[in-house]
């Protein structure tokens, strides 16, 4: 139902009636909460709610601790409840945000180590009531990251840019709007997940969102959040000084401009007490930014972090994705890929402590398949959060399922070799490998007002899985889907098999028919990065080329002949990259050019492995219809005709993009295929 929908995997679906019965009752919540927007009051209240609706069971909720209730379940902190008498020796030592579940014994405890902690902790014990699960358990966890955000790119007017499910739930026709009913029930789902922090607008900022009136709506929504314990950020405009201050400059070492800024932040620190602090996208697909003014981009970054420092622990949030969009393609040295590390990695030592960058996952843009962009090893003192893409921009944009979970597995889970040492990505990001103080993870999600959020229902377990591996990078991709289909659409062991398996195969289907071997999504390139076109990525200024031409494609990113690309990575891993017969298939036209009847490992051609895998990966999606059919009646008919329906077009285009990739490459190369279904129509 619609309702389905809305609460995504908090559902709390009943549990079958035995079931219900099995379950040890209680007699009292007890939530040791400070105050009517403690994340331990809205734990409560959830945790009433949740007992109500997946056990049937009636129970009340106190903030009163009283030492002889019997079998109660307590929410608190540890401190507050050791200030309550409460016996904590046996909990271990938690990091911020962690917490500690134990339900052994008459009671249940959930403490966290602040009362985020404690929210999330109570989420957790919902998610296996709510999946039949009464084990006894004591454990504690903590977080990977410490920066689990998300960002969402909307735009005052309410459009939201790369949106693929209706309009923005934040803002309209310019302003914050009045009922701002979904963004608490998002701030929930994001709670659930243990995201802590939430930027709100797009990062193609509008200046208007500092005006007075959008101040205050910012507070509104900051207020909205933080029952959830959720932080707000903003966007900011580069030039605002000009546009929205009527300065002549937005130099950033000019003292009234830096004054200008100052004094914006003050007041929006007035309506945010608790404000995350500021994302900033400058000279960047024609933003303005720093190098406008002729100054370096931590000139830029440190104006913010110096607004933001008397405040509290606010954060700049410096993106990394700076690039020349007008780039010319005849220059074979020319390559997109060099330039966060080229424009970022000499100011490593430059930037304030309060200065995050923000590095998308692969140096172009939230491909099919990228390498690790190379920035994350380019910087000691400067920390990082990665950005992955939860709306799929260039991954079917919910009209396609793809379930994205094991190709951020394939970034996190990468080796750097950073100064010759074991450096995985997922170690940088949580700050152990470089000793980091903050750092951690972004991703832009785009949610709508659509009661699907994201426009597919099966889309969510993206937004799910990233949530859990922010916490934690080493989770099993198959046992987050398979935790998601439970919460959200039935304990039902075929119903779990099936959206698993499709999940699974969805990715590898996806590479299949939509760009293979790291040669990028040949989609549209110039607006709508949607559907084939692999004749657009060439013959523009937009960088993301593949160089085909009669006899080869790729691009070549060697040192030795190519781009360079290759250098920027650590020395071991820049020898793999840098030779053809040490780079892995899947990346072997990122960095290289060959002809179109080079053999790979496998044995086959490339311009054979592009024509069967366009075959394969078509012909998995056009089973997922098929297999979705058995869960006709076993999920609500709502839900199981909008996700029938998104396959049987997923099916469909699957074929439009296999014969319009293959019949490209085909006429280009004229190599026949040797199967002969290519061009033999
Ligand atoms: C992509 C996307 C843009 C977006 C940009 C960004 O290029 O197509 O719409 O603004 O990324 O991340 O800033």
């Amino acid at each position: 139902s619609i309702e389905d929908g809305l609460s995504a995997w908090l559902r709390y679906a009943p549990l079958p009636a035995d079931l219900q019965k099995s379950y040890k009752s209680h007699s009292k919540i007890i939530a040791l909460s400070s105050s009517k927007t403690s994340p331990i009051h809205t734990a409560g209240k959830e945790l009433q709610d949740g007992i109500r609706r997946i056990l049937n069971q009636e129970i009340d909720v106190t903030s009163s601790f009283q030492p002889d209730t019997p079998s109660p379940i307590i929410i608190g902190t540890v401190s507050s409840y050791a200030a309550v008498g409460g016996k904590i020796q046996d909990v271990p030592e938690l990091k911020e945000d962690g917490f500690f579940l134990t339900t052994k014994g008459e009671s249940v405890l959930i403490l966290g180590e602040n009362e985020r902690g404690a929210l999330y902790g109570t989420f957790e014990y919902l998610s296996v009531l709510a999946q039949g699960n009464f084990e006894e358990v004591a454990y504690a966890t903590n977080p990977s990251g410490k920066i689990r955000w998300v960002n969402e790119w909307d735009n005052l007017d309410g459009s939201i840019e790369r949106g693929y499910a209706g309009k923005s739930f934040f803002f309209k026709d310019g302003k914050v709007l009045q009922d701002l009913t979904r963004a608490a029930q998002y701030a929930r789902l994001l709670a659930s997940i243990r995201i802590n922090g939430i930027v709100v607008n797009n990062v193609n900022a509008h200046c208007s969102l500092l005006n007075d009136e959008n101040m205050a709506g910012l507070g509104r929504i900051a207020d909205k959040m933080r029952p959830f314990g959720l932080r707000i950020g903003v966007a900011l405009y580069f030039d605002s000084p000009r546009e929205l201050g009527g300065l002549p400059t937005s130099d950033p070492l000019d003292p009234a401009v830096r004054a200008w800024w100052n004094d914006i932040t003050s007041k929006l620190y007035k309506h945010v007490p608790d404000l995350l602090g500021f994302t900033i996208k400058a000279n960047s697909e024609g933003q303005p930014g720093p190098l406008t003014y002729g100054r370096t981009l931590a000139d830029g970054a440190n104006m913010f972090a110096r607004a933001l420092k008397p405040h509290g622990d606010g954060l700049v949030m410096y993106r990394a994705f700076v690039y020349n969009h007008h780039l010319d393609e005849s220059d074979l040295k020319n390559d997109r890929a060099n330039a966060a590390v080229e424009y970022f990695a000499h100011l490593d030592a430059e930037f304030d402590e309060n200065v995050i960058v923000q590095v998308k996952f692969g140096a172009i843009d939230f491909q099919v398949r990228e390498p690790v962009n190379p920035l994350l090893a380019n910087l000691r003192k400067t920390k990082a959060v990665i950005e992955f893409q939860i709306c799929q921009e260039y991954m079917g944009q919910q009209s396609h399922v793809v379930y994205m979970a094991p190709l951020w597995k394939t970034i996190l889970d990468f080796d750097l070799r950073i100064d010759g040492k074991p450096s995985l990505v997922r170690d940088v990001l949580s700050g152990e490998r470089l000793h980091w103080s903050k750092s951690g993870y972004t991703a832009v999600v785009n949610v709508g007002n659509d009661t699907t959020w994201l426009g597919n229902h099966l889309a969510m377990s993206n937004l799910y899985a990233y949530g859990r591996l922010c916490w934690n990078p080493q989770a099993d991709p198959v046992a987050m889907v398979q935790d998601w289909t439970r919460l959200t659409f039935g304990l039902n062991k075929t119903v779990v098999d099936t959206i698993t398996k499709i999940s699974m195969e969805s990715w590898p289907a996806y590479e299949g028919y939509s760009g293979n071997l790291g040669i990028q999504t040949l989609c549209d390139i110039i607006y709508t990065h949607y559907g084939p076109s692999p004749g657009s990525m060439d013959g523009n200024g937009w960088g993301q080329w593949t160089r085909a031409d009669a006899n080869g494609l790729g691009m070549d990113r060697t040192v030795a002949t190519g781009t360079g690309n290759a250098g920027q990575y650590p020395e071991e891993v820049a020898a793999m990259y840098e030779h053809i017969e040490t780079t892995p298939d899947d990346l072997l036209l990122w960095f290289h050019h060959v002809p179109y009847s080079h053999r790979l490992k496998s044995g086959k051609t490339v311009i054979q492995h592009f024509y069967d895998a366009h075959y394969v990966g078509s012909a998995t999606a056009q089973t997922f219809p098929t297999q979705w059919q058995a869960l006709r009646s076993l999920i609500d008919d709502h839900r199981f005709e909008h996700v029938a329906f998104r396959l049987k077009y997923q099916a469909g285009h699957s074929i439009v993009w296999r014969d319009a990739v293959n019949r490209f490459y085909n006429a280009k190369c004229g190599i026949p295929d040797e199967k002969n279904r290519v061009g033999n129509y």
